[in-house]
């Protein structure tokens, strides 16, 4: 019983746990260890980052995607998937959109699709960097080549998010088709560190065939790899995907990992994302309480929502910018913390000793 209580101790003190009492963490945990986690998250993120809660404004700028991962809604195979592109200028409306709603971070997120080409994102990138030049620019664009990244972070982008979706090989091969694979998923990530990308990746909690295992490597590639963010969220099925009979992830398990990865990676910016948001009604203030400091409301016209389906029941999927931003500042304020209008750029923390002293 107390051992549990002592491990979780042991991975605050240390931000480092090895892989067999994590396992044994994940595995025999009871309700009231994952209370003294989500006590110990909410301290560790509260040393670093206070109350602040950091807000991304997320336009959705395409539907069309040439990959086919098995469980995502938007897949190139799912023919019912409403296909549709932003223009521009919807874009670029998205943007003013969200700056007078206090955002300073926009992320341009679609699914892989060819038309937004080097030749289209570039002067893109740039129009938003010299018309907003205090707000981050985030790209979540897929896998993409090196010179690709490049050409882009000249461009201005400083940020990029690409959920390497799972840390295991065989894990990985069974949500994705055979043409895609972990290897060159995770040589991405590296590339995009080394240009200087504050980079996010991330992955799903309760997909299909996920095992322990599977978990402990998500969390020693994390520990390693050192994102600025980690984004995670139940995996929830989608009616037209080979996983539309598989079942979801749970609310318990994804706040478990996220208190897991605030105690690994104090410094990390950890969104309550929309999928935790759809698994529960209060799923992301719950998830602000397990350690996460950023939320992600959807800057993306109303009349495209719909059509960027990645799972079934998405919330958000009715409602205008507007309602998002002050729903969530709503919830993050239920929750005991408060919404920040600053770019929210991933901290160093200089007080690990300090803290350790406590
Ligand atoms: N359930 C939960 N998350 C999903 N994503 C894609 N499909 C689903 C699903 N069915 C996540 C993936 C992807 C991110 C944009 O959304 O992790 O990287
Ligand atoms: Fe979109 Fe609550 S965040 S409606």
């Amino acid at each position: 019983m107390k051992r549990n209580i002592e491990r979780i101790n042991r991975l605050e003190q240390n931000s480092a746990l090895p892989r067999e009492e994590l396992r044994a963490l994940l595995e025999t945990h009871s309700n009231e260890d994952s209370a003294h986690l989500f006590a110990r998250a909410r301290a560790v993120r509260e040393s670093v980052y206070g109350k602040a809660v950091y807000l991304r404004g997320l336009i959705e700028l395409s539907s069309f995607c040439k990959n086919d991962c098995l469980y995502c809604g938007i897949r190139r195979g799912n023919q019912n998937a409403q296909r549709y592109r932003l223009t521009e200028k919807e874009i670029l409306a998205c943007c003013q959109n969200g700056y007078s709603l206090g955002f300073r971070t926009f992320v341009l997120q679609g699914g892989e699709d060819a038309y937004f080409s080097d030749e289209r994102m570039e002067p893109l990138v740039r129009r938003i960097r010299t018309e907003y030049p205090d707000c981050a620019i985030t790209l979540s664009l897929g896998e993409r080549s090196r010179r690709s990244y490049e050409t882009l972070f000249a461009a201005g982008a400083d940020r990029y998010l690409l959920r390497h979706e799972t840390a295991n090989a065989a894990h990985y091969a069974a949500l994705h088709p055979p043409e895609l694979q972990l290897q060159p998923r995770l040589d991405c990530l590296r590339t995009l560190k080394e240009i200087g990308y504050q980079v996010g990746c991330g992955f799903m909690v309760g997909s299909p065939g996920q095992t322990t295992d599977c978990l402990l490597d998500d969390l020693a590639f994390l520990k390693d790899f050192q994102p600025h963010m980690v984004g995670i969220g139940p995996f929830l099925p989608h009616r037209d995907t080979p996983f539309a009979k598989e079942a979801p992830g749970t609310l318990e398990q994804t706040l478990f990992m996220l208190g897991l990865l605030r105690l690994l990676l104090p410094e990390a910016l950890l969104p309550a994302t929309t999928a935790l948001g759809t698994v529960h009604h209060n799923g992301r203030e719950l998830g602000l309480l397990a350690g996460a400091n950023v939320v992600m409301p959807n800057l993306s016209p109303v009349a495209v929502r719909k059509k960027y389906m990645l799972y079934d029941n998405k919330i958000c999927t009715g409602e205008e910018a507007a309602e998002c931003r002050f729903c969530l500042q709503r919830r993050v304020e239920n929750a005991g913390y408060e919404i920040v209008s600053e770019r929210g750029d991933h901290i160093r923390r200089q007080t690990a000793k300090i803290r350790s002293k406590e």
